[in-house]
């Protein structure tokens, strides 16, 4: 066969079904996403702010980012999250007040007494929750203080204030926001482990002495394949201590590269972490730690793995979004493609008078030889140059067709090409037919 191998409808960028916001709430949960302030705009923008009920500040409220120096602020990531959660009706999770990493270096750096140490923490916390009061939903106060085997970890905290530290930590951010509620996050304690009862006896504890704790983050940073079978017995023992539990951190990598295989099992492990939660009545939040594969902190910790968010870099929902959609009681979502090429369209940058676009051709159980993607723009949107593909543009229809070094897009891969386009009044995005 010459031409194209195969003739696909593409789905539009994003889901056109129910936003995974509204899914969420009528089961009375939120789901939420951790996102980067610099980046909500173009497609990220509309996606996060459609799709999520919730925001949590990726980077923007640690320590380290917000008091670069002593008395110096740096607030206007963490304002610009807040902002836009407020203008699209989304609660903020706060991220994150008492941890072990990303402190500014004059604080890791000093030397201080224990006294210095409690004063400077109190006033970190009492400042950050007292900024951003009645804004601010819920709180990971203390972030990471377990060890594997349950033992407290040896941090500038624990080792310079006790253990005492994490209920000080609770009162004073109590003290500043009574209503937020006020949560201790951690890793590897999705299932029930060693580390997983310590954080439980340690919330038992804190609940027996009065000390204000409204919740348990479990962060669910896992692993293709391997969500704990232990999951939801867990997440229900936390619930009967009278807290609430949130996913705090979700995200699912895999070896890269991707294929359609791992893709169903990725969306198989999401919808098993989503149906914990749901199966849950205190289980009020699933946030994935960032929506996009190309907003995922996975490919540069985890060397060799990655796509371990429920959409693509293209902001294409992948299966893993339709897991979640399933397990949040979607039943009229548009299922997966299953052994197709589909092409995506997004907008990665825009000014007063231009934009640079960018489409993305992803193939899942199948596999082209050549391409062509066409799309026809409704608002007098006209292009002026592409790259990685020859356009054509002919009124408002517009034809590209693959160079000579990318035509073949194999089963589990993809290939992308960018333009620059005008628009004046409005720049909808169009629905891109491969064929
Ligand atoms: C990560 C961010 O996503 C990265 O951008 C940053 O470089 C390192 O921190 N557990 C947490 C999060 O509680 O704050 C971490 O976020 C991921 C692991």
């Amino acid at each position: 066969m010459t031409g194209l191998a195969l003739l696909l409808t593409a789905p539009a960028a994003h889901a056109a079904d129910t936003p995974l916001r509204d899914l969420a709430a009528a089961e009375g949960k939120v789901i939420g996403t951790a996102v980067t302030g610099s980046k909500l705009t173009g497609t990220y923008g509309d996606v996060a702010g459609a799709q999520f009920g919730s925001l949590t500040p990726g980077n923007a409220m640690k320590w380290g980012t917000v008091e670069p120096a002593q008395g110096s602020f740096n607030w206007a990531e963490a304002d610009q999250i807040v902002a836009f959660a407020q203008a699209h009706h989304q609660q903020v999770r706060g991220h994150t007040l008492v941890w072990h990493s990303q402190n500014p270096s004059w604080l890791t750096n000093g030397s201080w007494t224990s006294a210095q140490l409690s004063g400077l923490l109190q006033n970190h916390i009492s400042t950050e929750v007292t900024r951003y009061k009645g804004k601010v939903a819920a709180w990971d106060v203390v972030n990471e203080p377990f060890n594997e085997d349950g033992t407290h970890r040896s941090t500038l905290w624990y080792d310079g204030l006790g253990s005492g530290y994490i209920a000080s930590a609770l009162t004073w951010a109590h003290a500043a926001d009574p209503d937020a509620k006020l949560y201790i996050n951690d890793y590897n304690v999705e299932g029930v482990n060693a580390k997983s009862t310590a954080l439980y006896n340690l919330v038992k504890s804190l609940k027996a002495q009065g000390v204000p704790i409204d919740g348990v983050g479990l962060q669910a940073h896992l692993i293709l394949g391997q969500i704990p079978a232990t999951l939801q017995q867990n997440v229900q023992r936390f619930a009967d201590l009278g807290v609430d539990v949130a996913i705090t951190e979700l995200d699912v990598r895999m070896a890269l590269p991707s294929d359609s295989t791992k893709l169903a099992q990725q969306a198989a492990d999401y919808k098993s972490v989503v149906a914990a939660c749901v199966a849950v009545t205190r289980c009020v939040n699933v946030t994935v730690w960032g929506f996009t594969d190309s907003d995922s902190w996975v490919p540069s910790t985890f060397p060799g793995y990655g796509a371990a968010t429920p959409y693509d870099e293209n902001y294409a929902p992948k299966p893993a979004y339709y897991g979640i959609a399933e397990a949040l009681g979607g039943g009229t979502t548009t299922p997966p493609p299953t052994g197709a090429c589909a092409a995506t369209y997004s907008v990665t940058s825009q000014w007063n008078t231009g934009f640079t676009g960018q489409v993305r051709i992803s193939c899942s159980g199948a596999s082209l030889s050549s391409w062509k993607a066409s799309w026809t723009y409704g608002a007098g949107q006209r292009i002026t140059q592409a790259w990685n593909a020859t356009c054509t543009q002919s009124g408002a229809a517009v034809s590209c067709v693959n160079a000579s070094y990318n035509g073949s897009v194999p089963d589990g891969g993809s290939v992308t090409f960018g333009f620059n386009a005008s628009w004046s009044g409005g720049n909808p995005v169009p629905t891109v037919t491969l064929g």
